[in-house]
């Protein structure tokens, strides 16, 4: 079982739909231990409901030293994979180096289209509207060095629809992300774990 750290700057409802998917036995592997904030947020709420620690690393005060503080935090706690959930800071190169494949990301829309630096909440849906883009969707990728340019592990698409605003375009797609991470998250975790056969029979 891998022990895994959620990461979130938000609402938390794909970290939700995680935690629901290891609760119910949908996705299996992954054994959530440490949920992450920069920010206080409902995902902090989340934690606690699901009896997970959650720890603030507050970017106000750590600041530049976001990334080497994270990274003490999941040695700390033995992890295994991390799973970015809404979260915003920027990770450094550094940090993300020493977890070369084992973090993972979700992005509300297609990559490599309407990704990178500034594309993240209404901006991401603004410029799949503007685009004229007839599909959209969401993509979870890992996580390098680029904003949003490690290699795409898993797509949902969804269609986009004659009046729609980056609110409603917005959900559409969040709806999908729940269904897409979980899945990918228990797929990479299998790939991860040479001894997942085993926990699959067990
Ligand atoms: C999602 O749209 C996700 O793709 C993006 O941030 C949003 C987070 O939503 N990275 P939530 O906090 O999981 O509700």
């Amino acid at each position: 079982m891998l022990r895994l750290a959620l990461l979130a700057s938000g609402g938390g409802s794909n970290l939700q739909s995680i935690l629901d998917a290891l609760e119910d036995g949908t996705v299996r592997g992954l054994n959530p231990v440490l949920v992450a904030v920069d920010r206080e947020c409902r995902a902090v709420g989340r934690a606690m409901d699901a009896g997970i620690d959650a720890v603030m690393l507050d970017r106000r005060i750590h600041g530049a030293g976001l990334s080497a503080a994270l990274g003490r935090l999941l040695d700390e706690y033995r992890i295994d994979m991390v799973l970015l959930a809404g979260w915003l800071s920027i990770l450094d190169s550094v940090m993300v180096n020493d977890w070369t494949n084992r973090i993972l990301n979700i992005h509300p829309a297609l990559l490599p289209k309407h990704g990178g630096p500034g594309m993240y909440g209404l901006n991401v849906h603004r410029s799949v509207l503007e685009s004229g883009d007839t599909v959209s969707g969401c993509s979870v990728h890992l996580v390098t060095g680029e904003v949003d340019g490690g290699e795409v592990l898993g797509r949902a698409e969804v269609p986009v629809l004659p009046g729609d605003d980056p609110g409603t375009l917005a959900a559409r797609v969040l709806a999908e992300e729940h269904r897409l991470y979980p899945k990918i998250a228990g797929e990479h975790a299998r790939r991860l774990t040479p001894r997942y056969p085993e926990l699959q029979s067990g």
